[in-house]
C-alpha cells in the first residue's frame, strides 16, 4: 500500500487512490484560505488543489495540464492538481501559499504542519 506523507502526517492509501480524496479524508489542509469553500470539488477546473509531489503518481492528465497552463499557474512549475492525480507509490506532498497554491512559500511540507 502506498504511503502518503503530508502536513506532518503519514498514512496509507489504496494504489490508484485519488490524491484529493485521500488528503481530505485524512484532514489535511489541501486548500488555502477561502479556497476551502470556493473550489470545484474535484472536477479539475478551479486549480486550487495544486500541490508539489515527490514520488510515484499517475501521469498528468489533460485537465491537470490544461488548468495549470492558465494563470496564475505556470505550466512549467512542478505542481500537480491533487484532484486529477492518482497515488501509485510512496509520496511526499508540499502545499504552497496563495489562493491557488501557486505561491513560492510552503504552507506545509511533508514533515511539518
Ligand atoms: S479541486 Fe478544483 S482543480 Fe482540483
Amino acid at each position: 500500500m502506498p504511503t502518503v506523507t503530508a502536513q506532518g502526517k503519514t498514512f496509507n492509501c489504496e494504489p490508484g487512490a485519488n490524491l484529493r480524496q485521500v488528503l481530505l479524508q485524512q484532514g489535511i489542509d489541501l486548500y488555502n484560505g477561502s479556497a476551502k469553500v470556493i473550489n470545484c470539488r474535484g472536477i479539475g477546473t478551479c486549480g486550487t488543489c495544486s500541490v508539489h509531489i515527490s514520488g510515484s503518481v499517475s501521469a498528468p492528465n489533460w485537465r491537470d495540464r490544461a488548468r495549470r497552463a492558465l494563470p496564475p499557474h505556470q505550466a512549467e512549475r512542478d505542481l500537480r492538481l491533487a484532484c486529477q492525480t492518482q497515488v501509485m507509490g510512496d509520496i511526499c506532498v508540499t502545499k504552497y501559499d496563495e489562493f491557488w497554491g501557486q505561491g513560492t512559500e510552503p504552507v506545509w511540507s511533508p514533515e511539518q504542519s
